[in-house]
Formats: structure tokens, sequence, C-alpha cells
């Protein structure tokens, strides 16, 4: 492959920071289903969600808000053509020392900080958990595996700037929703890295300063999405109504993490099976029904 053609190929782990860790392990376990998996031995808990150790570490700094995002190369030789394009994109770049691996439990990573100041790594070689993923609540499977744990949306200051970032990182524009908003319609822009829809999607950064906007994850049986919706409501958390999107035609709801930003909890999202057949398409509503606020 040559260096200009790498690129990362899933969205493998976050970081979250909060500032309720009792609450956060309630919600992520009881709520949404996934797997703790023991500590990083700082205080900050790893959540599994597939054959992957862990896709989640949510550490109690108290941000109530996303200070890590990690994303997956093939191989070393990756690492490396990675390393020099994202230097020569003008950022910082540090190879991760062997306890940073071994703490991310990869072979190796690379460190840097992204355009819009959060901390960035890119790794291969993640640790895969021969012991059968088992939610706490009985979701069958997420869809994750090589498609990376779900996505990301993320408000920023400088959209094109971080266009630019993602696009040296290996990711290509799906498609664009002008969301409807009382200034007029607001671009967001959705990246895929692999055949899953969006692994990142990119807006304008919100009055409150917090970037993460949402994390999505999305199992394999529409059960799940209803069990996870009747739960939610049960236990009077701020949730919104099913929907189904425009562009990625993932029937989910949202509701609100403990840190205040939201989940969406998905099923059957839109694969981009042929990346050669694939055409940019732009929409002005981000769904077809549904996704009625709290
Ligand atoms: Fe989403």
């Amino acid at each position: 492959m040559s260096e200009a053609s790498v690129g990362v190929c899933q969205l493998g782990y976050i970081g979250i920071g909060v500032s309720d860790m009792a609450a956060w392990t309630d919600f992520a376990c009881d709520v949404l289903g996934l797997q703790a998996n023991g500590s990083s031995g700082d205080g900050s808990l790893y959540l599994r969600m597939d054959e992957y150790h862990h896709r989640f570490e949510i550490s109690p700094s108290g941000e109530d808000d996303i200070i890590l995002h990690g994303w997956e190369v093939k191989d070393a030789a990756a690492l490396e053509q990675m390393a020099r394009k994202v230097r020569a994109f003008g950022l910082d770049v540090r190879e991760g020392t062997a306890e940073e691996a071994a703490r991310r439990m990869v072979l190796a990573l690379i460190k840097f900080t992204d355009p819009d100041g959060i901390p960035t790594e890119i790794y291969y070689g993640p640790y895969l958990d021969h012991r059968p993923f088992n939610s706490p609540r009985g979701v069958n499977s997420f869809s994750a595996g090589g498609l990376g744990l779900g996505h990301i949306v993320l408000g920023v200051d400088n959209i094109e700037e971080y266009l630019r970032f993602s696009f040296m990182l290996g990711a290509r524009i799906s498609d664009v929703i002008h969301f409807p908003s009382p200034n007029g319609p607001l671009p967001i822009n959705f990246l895929h890295v692999n055949p899953r829809h969006h692994s990142l999607a990119i807006g304008p950064k919100p009055p409150s300063g917090k970037r993460l906007n949402h994390f999505m994850i999305e199992t394999e049986d529409l059960d799940d999405v209803g069990f996870a919706l009747a739960l939610a409501k049960k236990r009077q958390l701020p949730t919104g109504t099913l929907g189904r999107h425009t562009n990625d035609k993932m029937l989910s709801f949202y509701v609100h993490t403990p840190s205040g930003f939201r989940v969406e909890y998905g099923f059957g999202g839109l694969l981009i099976e042929d990346e050669e057949l694939w055409q940019v398409q732009h929409y002005s509503e981000p769904s077809i029904w549904g996704h009625e606020r709290p």
C-alpha cells in the first residue's frame, strides 16, 4: 500500500472522563448492556462490547466529555506510515511507551493531539479476549468487530481544519445533513473509514464547549434496542423516541448519559459495501420519522 493511501481502518476505542463513576458503571452495564472488564489500575473502568478486551475506558477525571479517541491500523508498517503522515500534517507525534501500549492492551501505538485538542491515538494489534462477551443485562451481541465500536459525533471549533485532519487519517465523506436550526441549516459531515456508514461525524462546537455530542452503539437484534428503550423509560432517564435516520437508515433512540451528552442505541445501520460505487449525498433532515427529543 502506498503511503498516500494508508489509513485507519476502524474507531477502536474512546476514553470518557466522568464526574460520577458509580452512575456511569450502572448506566453502561445495566442500561446499555456493556460488560465491565477490569480496571487500568487508576480507578478507570474498561467496558467491553465484543471480542476486543475493551472499547470504552471510563475515567473519574470529571470532564463529562470525550478525552481520547483511538483508531486502528492493520499492522506495524501501517502504523509507521501513519506516524509520518500525521507529522507531515503538522502535529507533534510521539511513540507510546511499552507501559502505555500495555494499558491500552495493544501491541504498539502513537500519540498526538487532534486539531481540536483531543488526545488521539493510532494503534495496531488489539488484545482479543478469548472469553465470550457476556452482557450483564443479556444483550445478545453488538455490531462491532472490524466495523469498530460504533460512531462518535464531535463538535469542533474549526470544521474545515478538522475535515482536513480526518481526510489525512483516511476517512472519506459519506454524506452531509443540513440540520434545521433557528439560525439556519447546520451542516454535519458524516465520514467512514470502513463499511460502517460513519465512524465519525463533525459539526460545530455547541455553546457548552463540550466536544462529544453523542456516541452510537449498534445491536445485532432489534429486540435489544426495544429492551434498552423500555429499561431507560422505566428508570425515567431522559429518553427520546424511536426513529430512523435519513442517511445511515439506523433505527435508534437517544438517551442521556450521566455526563449529560447522549448515547444513540441502534440497529440495522447501512453498510457501504462498495467504496467505488458510493456517491456523496446530502439531506435536509436527520430522520425519516421519529427521534423526538426527550
Ligand atoms: Fe448518531
